[in-house]
């Protein structure tokens, strides 16, 4: 995999003035280039409007903030993925449905590439890392304007220029990383909180996942830029911060190129960081995503402990609780090191809300090892768990062992979720009867003059009230648990 670069964004440009040779200089001038195309377009009446479509985990979340505050900039207005002119596809290869929801969307937008000559599509994330999927796109989906991977997104504005320019598709997948240029000025969907990237990519390897391939070796950012990144945020009125990385936990371990002078400090990791952000004036509360069990440690259980800003929520996922598996999918702990390790926080973190990732129908699995997995959701009690069907991803080890019948995992995943239901449906009353300070997130969809907001355990409660609440911290009853979320209602303080 990812053995060849695919690159097609020619070198020189037909441009009045030098291309600046450095970033984040050069996707500026991109920008302005691109700009006179949207101004040409509004001097005939049309204001270009552009949707990005999102697959996958909060990475990639993030990431499309960042690329709409970068066509923004260009001057394109967000719409509707139905009214617009650009739309992108950010997207996730981590499970095939992910890949087949692609493909779906691509087939129903061909016939507005035919009717409206304006219309472009561009496609970029972790599925454009593999180079099957580049060439599928090539040969079936030829109408996609542009593509490009997960180490080149800054330069969307180049590639989107060399588009316009040469009136030909542009690709520009690389298969690691070349520089890495930061973009600013995402165009947050909640002015209140954001993600924050801490590192990127993954050295772990399990064997049933791509995400090391897609995304490349772990690198951690800078303490410095990370904190500064901060700051910035909350001088923009962000109070809720989550820190980003496939696995937080080993956040130190390998620093980028460019910071080697730090990397010369082993003593600055995931638990230093997280006391430097809590320390950072105007934030209220801290997140963090995703911890990997075999690195959590207890100085961060400490950190978490002494520090109210940080959420008590943990996010850990086990994928199995059958130490058999476990060793078959690469993952470095066992049934009984997580017990200890989940013992270990509830025992300083009494209220800690736990979360996790079950996998079912890995290659070799057997009845006896889903019941392993249930005794541990009933034994950690989970407040959620997400479960996921095993899907073999091209490449990774596990896709080349023998694969299990289809309908022997939709009735283990069917057993299990029945026991994930009822673990979390007690786990989430726990709270029912007393007030607990929710972050008021949204307008409800559903509810008529209801809003949305969040308990630092990462629970959902819906509560009577109005718009004029977004973005504030306001204590509420929590009246009725509904099993994943709370009907409220607001107190006053
Ligand atoms: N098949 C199914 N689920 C997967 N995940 C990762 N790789 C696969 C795969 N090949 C799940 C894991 C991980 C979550 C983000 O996605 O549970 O924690
Ligand atoms: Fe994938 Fe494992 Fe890395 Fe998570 S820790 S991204 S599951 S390889």
């Amino acid at each position: 995999m990812n053995e060849q670069m695919i690159t097609n964004i020619p070198e020189e440009y037909r441009v009045d003035e030098p291309v600046p040779a450095h970033e984040p200089e050069r996707q500026d001038f991109f920008v302005s280039l691109c700009r006179n195309y949207i101004e040409q377009n509004l001097k005939e009446g049309r204001q270009l409007k552009y949707a990005i479509v999102t697959f996958g985990c909060q990475m990639n979340v993030y990431d499309s903030e960042r690329l709409k505050g970068v066509l923004e900039k260009i001057g394109y207005t967000e719409s509707s993925e139905e009214d617009a002119d650009l739309v992108i596809f950010n997207t996730c290869t981590v499970r095939e449905n992910a890949n087949q929801r692609l493909y779906g969307h691509l087939g129903q937008l061909k016939p507005r590439k035919k009717a409206n000559p304006h219309f472009m599509i561009g496609l970029c994330g972790c599925m454009m890392q593999e180079p099957s999927v580049v060439a599928k796109i090539n040969t079936s989906y030829s109408f996609v304007d542009f593509i490009f991977g997960t180490f080149n997104l800054h330069r969307l504005p180049e590639l989107l220029f060399a588009r316009l320019h040469e009136n030909k598709r542009m690709i520009e997948v690389l298969p690691e990383p070349k520089e890495h240029v930061e973009i600013k000025g995402a165009k947050r969907k909640y002015s209140f909180k954001s993600g924050v990237n801490i590192m990127y990519g993954c050295n772990n390897f399990c064997t049933y996942c791509i995400v090391p391939y897609v995304r490349g070796r772990e690198r951690s950012r800078t303490p410095e830029d990370i904190l500064q990144d901060i700051r910035e945020l909350a001088a923009d009125g962000v109070t809720e911060i989550m820190l980003l990385g496939q696995n937080v936990n080993s956040y130190g371990t390998n620093f980028m190129e460019e910071s080697e002078v730090i990397s010369s400090n082993p003593e600055y990791g995931f638990p230093e960081l997280l006391e430097d952000v809590c320390a950072i004036p105007g934030l209220v509360r801290v997140r963090f995503m995703t911890s990997h069990p075999k690195d959590l440690s207890d100085k961060l259980i400490s950190v978490i402990a002494r520090n109210p800003k940080v959420c008590r929520h943990i996010h850990l996922p086990i994928q199995s609780g059958s130490s058999a598996l476990l060793k078959a999918m690469n993952r470095h702990y066992t049934k009984e090191s997580y017990l200890s390790l989940v013992d270990k926080i509830r025992e300083t973190l009494p209220d800690v809300s736990l979360t996790t990732d079950i996998m079912v129908g890995f290659p070799g699995e057997t009845e006896e090892d889903i019941d392993d997995t249930i005794d541990v959701v009933r034994k950690a009690g989970f407040d959620q768990a997400f479960t996921f069907i095993y899907s073999p991803r091209t490449g990774t080890p596990a896709a080349a062992m023998e694969q299990l019948p289809e309908d022997v995992v939709k009735t283990r995943f069917q057993r299990l979720l029945n026991v994930v239901n009822e673990v979390a449906h007690q786990r989430c009353g726990r709270f029912e009867g007393l007030v607990k300070e929710v972050l008021v997130e949204e307008k409800n969809a559903q509810l008529e003059n209801f809003m949305t907001g969040r308990t630092e355990e990462n629970i959902l409660v819906h509560f009577p009230g109005d718009e004029a609440l977004i973005g504030k911290y306001i204590p509420v009853l929590l009246k009725e648990s509904k099993g994943f979320y709370y009907l409220g209602e607001a107190v006053r303080k």
